[in-house]
């Protein structure tokens, strides 16, 4: 089969990741016959040097176009003084928003090769943790009205979050069915005991649960979630949520797992065209010096082939040739712990692929 990729290397440490995905998309496209034809879009700062704006109108049409899409990273400190409209980050929640991308799925594991790098106590992740954040990213606090006003105190901002029953059910449902394949388990997070559109994604929650009774579903606040996810984080099978707690707690998942540089996200709307991208920033302090950690983005490739392309088989290879290679002792500087030896994006990915 052949599949057409659009690429946004993006900013930073964007590219050098991007690239090392493109290989190993190639390995596994000679190993199992398939051709991966990558063509790469401007989008996030260097669109705004080349363009003008951090989401050229070719960009939006080539990757709704494309079958999927590989994201590296977008933004940096170059651009962070722009207004509003020009800054990086548009180029990411425009997309999101323009291909319809509402679920952001981010599974934060504990490799056990990398047990040692989890800043949580070693009985409290004896038993590891294997989770999956299904973040819901095109509504909520992100995309509702703001501006600014003159309020009682004088001049004042303002954000608000809406949710639909129909963007909360969508979501939910996403959850119950990711949940099916795993270990039936969904904690469903939110401020009900504050916030309005909480206590309308709770009943909402429930109303889909009662399609699954297959699937445990419980509910939990987020502040308490925060709390529990660095307790005991093995209690944790799916976990869904609205776009700012996703955002959040995202973090701190990977945090746990002993390096943001190691997680991958697929972001999906109702086809298979998928965004897939590496939940790390672009890394500006260490970019083009070869350091980066290929992995998250490697990974990303690698939940493209599974959810966008059915290729189930050709995912697992990828994801076994990481496991090896960490096994193996290869480390780059972001996993290798107080003075360890490591290697640099480009060796790491050679390893991965001398895996495949
Ligand atoms: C993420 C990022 C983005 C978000 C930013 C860069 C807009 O933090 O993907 O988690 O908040 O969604
Ligand atoms: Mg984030």
């Amino acid at each position: 089969m052949e599949y057409q990729i659009a690429l946004i290397r993006g900013d930073g440490i964007g590219p050098e990741i991007v690239d090392s995905a493109v290989r190993v998309l190639g390995k596994v496209g000679e190993k199992y016959g398939h051709t991966f034809r990558c063509t790469p879009y401007l989008a996030g700062g260097c669109a705004i040097d080349e363009t003008g704006v951090p989401l050229p109108e070719e960009t939006v049409a080539a990757c709704k176009a494309a079958d999927s899409v590989l994201l590296g990273a977008v933004g940096g400190p170059k651009w962070d003084q722009n207004p509003a409209g020009l800054r990086p980050e548009k180029a990411l929640l425009g997309l999101r928003a323009a291909m319809g991308l509402y679920t952001n799925l981010r599974p934060a594991k504990l490799y056990p090769a990398l047990a040692g790098d989890c800043p949580l106590r070693p009985d409290i992740v004896a038993n590891g943790f294997d989770m999956v954040i299904v973040r819901e990213l095109t509504g909520g606090i992100y995309f509702g009205e703001r501006g600014r006003r003159e309020g009682k105190y004088g001049p004042e901002a303002y954000d608000t979050e809406a949710y639909s029953v129909m963007e909360v059910e969508r979501i939910a449902r996403v959850a119950f069915e990711t949940a099916r394949k795993r270990r039936r388990h969904v904690t469903s997070i939110d401020k009900a005991n504050v916030l309005e559109t909480s206590r309308l994604w709770r009943e909402t929650v429930h109303r889909v649960a009662a399609d699954y009774p297959d699937v445990t579903c419980t509910d939990m606040l987020v502040d308490n979630a925060a709390m529990q996810l660095v307790r005991n984080p093995a209690q944790f099978d799916v976990v869904v949520t609205s776009n700012m707690f996703g955002d959040i707690l995202s973090d701190e998942a990977s945090q746990i797992t002993g390096s943001i540089g190691m997680l991958p996200s697929s972001s999906l709307g109702d086809g298979t065209r998928g965004l897939y991208e590496p939940i790390h920033g672009s890394a500006p302090d260490i970019a083009g010096q070869d350091k980066a950690n290929p992995i998250a983005t490697i990974l990303s490739a690698a939940m493209m082939l599974r959810y966008s392309f059915s290729l189930g088989e050709e995912a697992a290879a990828i994801e076994a040739a990481v496991d090896r290679v960490l096994n193996a002792g290869w480390r780059t500087s972001d996993i290798a712990g107080e003075g360890a030896a490591a290697i640099g994006c480009t060796a790491m990915t050679d390893k991965i692929i001398g895996e495949l």
